[in-house]
């Protein structure tokens, strides 16, 4: 475990399916993806019905086990939680005995005593919930971002939207993952130390999206070797060429602002300006996983408008999640649940 960033995504291996965890995009591979989608499509439709809740993982634990802040990525899988009538709680470390001196390993075990099927870990050492996991005898751990190295629900929700815009804008079709074929993702700002660029990039490069990165040189990795991404030469021609913008905050708690003179010269050279926003395509879409720094990466102008999607994307979040805690515990995940809803079922083949 290491505060460093794991260097490169590793390509994707095609494994199919989900595993016993979920801790990075590697594990699932394109058939895993779209699986993962597939599933969220079916909890979408649960989440717009009036009680939006289901009973399959009644009787089933679930824990947040977060060492950093967050506001959307906890309350969302605690929403998604809840929803399948899983019990939920919440360990932030804040108030918890690591503030006394216990180690990661005795705080998993302790919560893992208590019986809970599924940790969902963040922690700012790269690493931490992989480690977690092998420490896990029963629970199914889930990576909710570890440092630098990986967020891969983020880039699920990401790719769940992006398809779900294309769909309704296009007519792509809404269940398959033929839209990303081809599709032209633009990553920017601070990949150096973005887990969501890791993640994304093995998501979107996987599922046959062409995946180029735009950042000042400071704010790449130190190597791109092994990675399936482009550098942009010219933000200007990267952002008309894209189908796609994914928009990165500045990780200040990460150093990045060791790596740019100014906020004011990072905002001219690489933030999202209204001027900008007109060379995109009228097809692009401008994801943010938030929280997004108005007048930094994105102006405040250019986050309000139609095609910059970060409130939908908090919306499918929640149906994402729902798949993979039902993947990982409810549909054959080696803890047999209550029988799903039948179109649960259906979703699951
Ligand atoms: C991201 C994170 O924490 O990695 N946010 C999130 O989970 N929605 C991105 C960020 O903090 O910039």
């Amino acid at each position: 475990m290491s505060a460093e960033p794991a260097d490169a995504p590793p390509a994707a291996e095609p494994r199919v399916g989900i595993g016993r965890h979920l801790l990075s995009v590697a594990d699932l591979g394109r058939e895993g993806i779209a699986e993962v989608l597939r599933v969220a499509e079916a909890f979408a439709e649960v989440e717009r019905r009036a009680i939006p809740k289901v009973p399959t993982l009644r009787g089933r634990a679930v824990a947040t086990v977060f060492f950093e802040e967050s506001t959307r990525t906890r309350l969302s899988f605690e929403t998604a939680a809840k929803r399948l009538s899983a019990d939920v709680l919440s360990f932030g470390v804040s108030n918890s005995s690591v503030k006394k001196g216990e180690s990661l390993r005795d705080t998993v075990e302790t919560i893992e005593a208590m019986g809970i099927d599924a940790l969902i870990v963040r922690h700012p050492s790269s690493g931490a919930p992989h480690q977690v996991a092998r420490w896990a005898e029963r629970a199914r751990v889930i990576n909710a971002g570890d440092g630098w190295h990986e967020h891969p629900t983020q880039a699920l929700l990401d790719c769940f939207t992006v398809r779900q815009v294309l769909a309704e804008r296009f007519g792509a079709d809404p269940e398959g993952i033929g839209c990303f074929d081809g599709l032209r993702v633009l990553l920017v700002g601070d990949i150096r130390h973005s887990r969501v660029a890791r993640s994304e990039i093995l998501a979107y490069s996987a599922l046959g999206a062409t995946v180029t990165l735009a950042a000042p040189r400071t704010l790449l990795p130190p190597s791109l070797e092994g990675w399936p991404v482009r550098v942009a030469d010219d933000f200007d021609t990267a952002l008309a060429e894209a189908d796609v913008v994914s928009l990165l905050r500045l990780q200040a708690e990460r150093g990045s602002g060791e790596f740019v003179p100014s906020l004011r010269e990072y905002t001219t050279h690489w933030g999202l300006t209204t001027r900008r926003v007109g060379l995109l395509s009228e097809r692009a879409i401008v994801t943010h996983p938030g929280p997004m720094v108005r007048g930094v990466e994105i102006s405040g102008d250019v986050a309000d408008l139609p095609l910059t999607v970060a409130t939908r994307q908090v919306t499918n979040g929640v149906a994402v999640r729902m798949a993979v805690l039902f993947l990982l515990l409810g549909a054959g995940g080696g803890l047999e649940a209550d029988a799903p809803v039948e179109e649960l079922q259906a979703a699951h083949g």
